[in-house]
């Protein structure tokens, strides 16, 4: 296989995970006949891009998303503080137009339908979409592609701001998006784009957040190279601690717009990311986690302890299969009723409700969602104070 993003053939292993199902592919009984696909990390030396070597069809992972935006109070916050800050600073009003790709349940653009400017939503999911609608933000139920944004072109359509949050890392065909995106973006305006940032997950060992729906994982520089092929300049740059950190970039056809901060961020990553040593020894460090986390709970398990996974995660679920440790849990608990009576993809644990855990009250839960561990364990303070403990596997092993 090829880049993604530069088309070159150079690509260097990185990690692999083996054979996994889909993290988010929860089934309906443990008998559920289930596919898996190969999971394999790779770097490419010529524009620094991260990313899976295959494709999985996305209609398998995108038609029925069974995530809302929405449910997440953080989510909600970033995105009301984003567009009052993007109103300001481009100066928007009922005569602008902002576009977002994969715009959800429309968590995002109601803030701008709110303050009167005019928005479009794409999103090929067609629940969340309708979703959206009913909350007021017109919504196209598509995928975004160079195909669509001619298409918005020829019925007059140009962007003052572009938003995409959370959707590069999904992309089979990062070129076509980006060369959509710079068609539809009027030439002073900007695209805003957040995506989960590969220092972070590299530094943090953050091994659970690959997954088939996740296929690029980017540094400032991979970014950079991608959008420069398509005439666009990276102008400003922020690190977010979202999603176990993110970058949220503004790019732009005005290099004008240019911030110091980017040259900044850059520098800090040249010699360092895009350089095939600083990836070669992960994959050590993720099997050093596999060998503690199994050890330790084979351990436990030897002297006839309770263990329980907390949060089906799709994160959880690559964790579980990768680690091989599906053997030593009782069941997994997880708080969102669309996913309580399924069965975890490849471990085939019932979800129960969280109130299982004090009926039982197992002698360890295993933390499969580390980016809530603080909400959580103050929920469970009741489990805790009855003498139950956590297990945190990220970024080392370690009882809570
Ligand atoms: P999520 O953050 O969406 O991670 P991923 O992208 O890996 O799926 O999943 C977190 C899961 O944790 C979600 O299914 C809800 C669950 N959860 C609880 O069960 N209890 C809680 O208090 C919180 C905050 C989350």
């Amino acid at each position: 296989m090829n880049c993604r993003s530069c088309g070159m053939p150079n690509l260097k292993p990185i990690l692999s995970l083996g054979n996994m199902p889909l993290a988010n592919g929860l089934l309906k009984s443990p008998e559920e006949p289930e596919e898996t696909y190969p999971l394999d990390l790779v770097f490419c030396p010529d524009c620094t891009l991260v990313q899976l070597t295959g494709n999985v069809d996305p209609d398998k992972m995108f038609k029925d998303y069974k995530y809302y935006s929405s449910g997440s109070k953080t989510m909600l916050k970033s995105a009301a503080d984003l567009v009052e800050k993007t109103i300001a600073s481009e100066g928007l009003n009922k005569d602008s137009l902002v576009i977002e790709i994969a715009s959800n349940d429309g968590y995002l653009l109601k803030n701008y339908v709110k303050a009167g400017i005019p928005v479009l939503g794409i999103d090929p999911c067609q629940k969340i979409a309708i979703e959206a609608m009913n909350n007021g933000v017109p919504t196209y139920i598509k995928y975004f592609k160079l195909e669509l944004a001619k298409d918005l072109i020829d019925s007059g359509m140009h962007a003052d701001v572009i938003h995409a949050n959370n959707i590069m890392a999904h992309l089979p065909y990062l070129n076509d998006v980006v060369e959509g995106i710079s068609i539809l973006l009027k030439p002073n305006g900007i695209a805003i784009i957040e995506t989960p940032y590969v220092r972070d997950m590299i530094d943090n060992c953050e091994f659970d957040t690959i997954y088939h729906e996740h296929l690029c994982y980017y540094s400032l520089l991979a970014l950079s190279m991608l959008f420069n092929r398509h005439g666009l300049s990276v102008v400003d740059v922020e690190h977010l601690s979202i999603h176990g950190g993110s970058l949220r970039v503004t790019v732009s056809h005005n290099a004008e717009r240019y911030n110091e901060r980017v040259y900044t961020m850059a520098a800090s990553e040249t010699f360092t990311l895009d350089d095939y040593r600083y990836y070669e020894y992960f994959g050590k460090r993720v099997e050093v986690v596999k060998d503690d986390l199994s050890d330790m709970l084979y351990g436990l398990k030897s002297n006839d302890k309770h263990i329980v996974g907390y949060a089906a995660s799709a994160k959880g679920a690559v964790l579980m299969n990768y680690c091989g440790i599906g053997q030593y849990l009782d069941y997994v608990v997880d708080s969102t009723p669309a996913k309580q009576g399924l069965y975890t993809p490849g471990t085939h644990l019932e979800i129960c409700d969280p109130s299982k855990l004090l009926e039982t009250q197992p002698d360890y839960a295993l933390l499969l969602a580390w980016n809530f561990a603080d909400e959580i364990m103050s929920k469970e303070q009741e489990y805790i104070k009855r003498g139950g403990k956590f297990i945190v596997p990220i970024p080392r092993v370690r009882i809570v």
